[in-house]
């Protein structure tokens, strides 16, 4: 069994796999039913393949709890040392409707929740949100999970989804924030032109999702007609909408045919072209990689064989260049209340 898998230092003391297991695809309501069992022996599979960071959330539904039942599960197994330590990522995200009344025991609730299915004293890191920032109280969590963090209840904090005037405000209250969760992918760029200085300043590292566009980053759509909702599940619901706003499907289909080039040039998936090219951007320290179950781990150890050249950045870019979007600063479109990416969000799942 090779568990060597590629790693990052989120901070000096703290290493993950730079491919994390995303949990969102098992939770309720993202796209069919799991087989619980089935989805636990799954996640043995990737830590045995070096896979051994898990991201997940309190609002991604059950998928806490499956974590905690998987640790539980092979308790010994890792004390043995036979499997090594995993690192669970969840996130903090207040309901929409409780931001109004939002409090200090609102929070330590939530963590405790968090810790109780994970099955663990210390959550590794707790990644937070604010669904709307015109509603006072997101410094007020940043400082609820600072003193958690001091009472030891969480390792590391991190954040998602703020843009660069927020994570500043953030960060001016002297919260230690050390990563930062976004959208970073071929189809969208909005990390750059928005954190990236910031994170440069203050050493935060950068953990992606959306690298492979819920799976339309794959062969699976090369040449094929563009498809209309409703889609398979939730993320390729969201990531249509990212492809029509870089340019639409035409353009999509000219950049599956590049990394499909460069994909056979490396002899390896348009998947991990598309993951190494996240992976080679700055401060990048993970990509998220969503598993509905283990299929894809064999594809994704190639990761470990190949780097794009210049040529390669040169062709891939030369298609992005044609885009006309995503634009804006990070997660400033999926915030706008009317638009169409916040209409497919659920804001009260916990
Ligand atoms: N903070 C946030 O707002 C936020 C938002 C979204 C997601 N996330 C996190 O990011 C994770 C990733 O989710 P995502 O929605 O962005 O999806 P994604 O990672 O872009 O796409 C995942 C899908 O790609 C396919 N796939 C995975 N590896 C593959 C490979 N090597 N070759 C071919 N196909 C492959 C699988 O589809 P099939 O199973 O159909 O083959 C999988 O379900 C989530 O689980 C979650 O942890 C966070």
């Amino acid at each position: 069994m090779n568990r060597d898998f590629p790693r990052s230092d989120l901070t000096p003391n703290y290493s993950i796999s730079q491919v994390l297991k995303g949990g969102w695809q098992l939770s309720e309501g993202h796209s069919q039913m799991i087989d619980e069992q089935q989805a636990i022996e799954d996640m043995r599979s990737f830590v045995e393949a070096g896979i051994t960071t898990f991201d997940c959330a309190d609002i991604y539904t059950g998928v806490e709890e499956l974590i905690g039942k998987f640790l539980k599960k092979y308790k010994s197994t890792f004390e043995s040392g036979e499997l090594p330590a995993v690192q669970v990522h969840t996130k903090c995200v207040p309901d929409l409707d409780e931001l109004p009344i939002f409090t200090k025991a609102y929070t330590e609730a939530l963590v405790d929740r968090s810790l109780k299915r994970i099955g663990v004293e210390r959550l590794d890191l707790v990644q937070f949100y604010w669904w709307d920032l015109s509603i006072p109280g997101y410094l007020d969590l940043a400082q609820h999970l600072a003193e958690l963090q001091k009472a030891g209840k969480i390792r590391y904090i991190g954040v998602t989804n703020f843009d660069a005037v927020h994570l500043r405000e953030i960060l001016n209250e002297g919260v230690q924030v050390v990563s930062i969760q976004v959208q970073y992918s071929v189809l969208d760029q909005r990390p750059e032109e928005d954190i990236l200085e910031l994170c440069k300043q203050h050493d935060i590292k950068l953990l992606c999702y959306g690298t492979l566009a819920g799976g339309f980053l794959t062969e699976r759509y090369i040449g094929v007609k563009e498809p209309h909702e409703p889609l398979e599940n939730r993320s390729l619901t969201k990531y249509k909408l990212i492809i029509d706003e870089f340019g639409g499907w035409d353009l999509f289909q000219e950049l599956l045919v590049c990394l499909k080039a460069v994909a056979d040039k490396h002899k390896v998936g348009i998947a991990e072209v598309a993951i190494k090219y996240v992976l080679q951007k700055q401060l990048v320290a993970g990509a998220i990689v969503g598993a509905h179950n283990s299929k894809h781990i064999e594809k994704i150890k190639k990761l470990k064989t190949f780097e794009l050249d210049k040529n390669d950045l040169k062709d891939i870019n030369g298609v992005i260049s044609k885009s006309k979007g995503p634009k804006g600063n990070v997660y400033y479109l999926e915030r706008q209340k009317d638009g169409k990416h916040a209409k497919i969000m659920r804001y009260n799942l916990n």
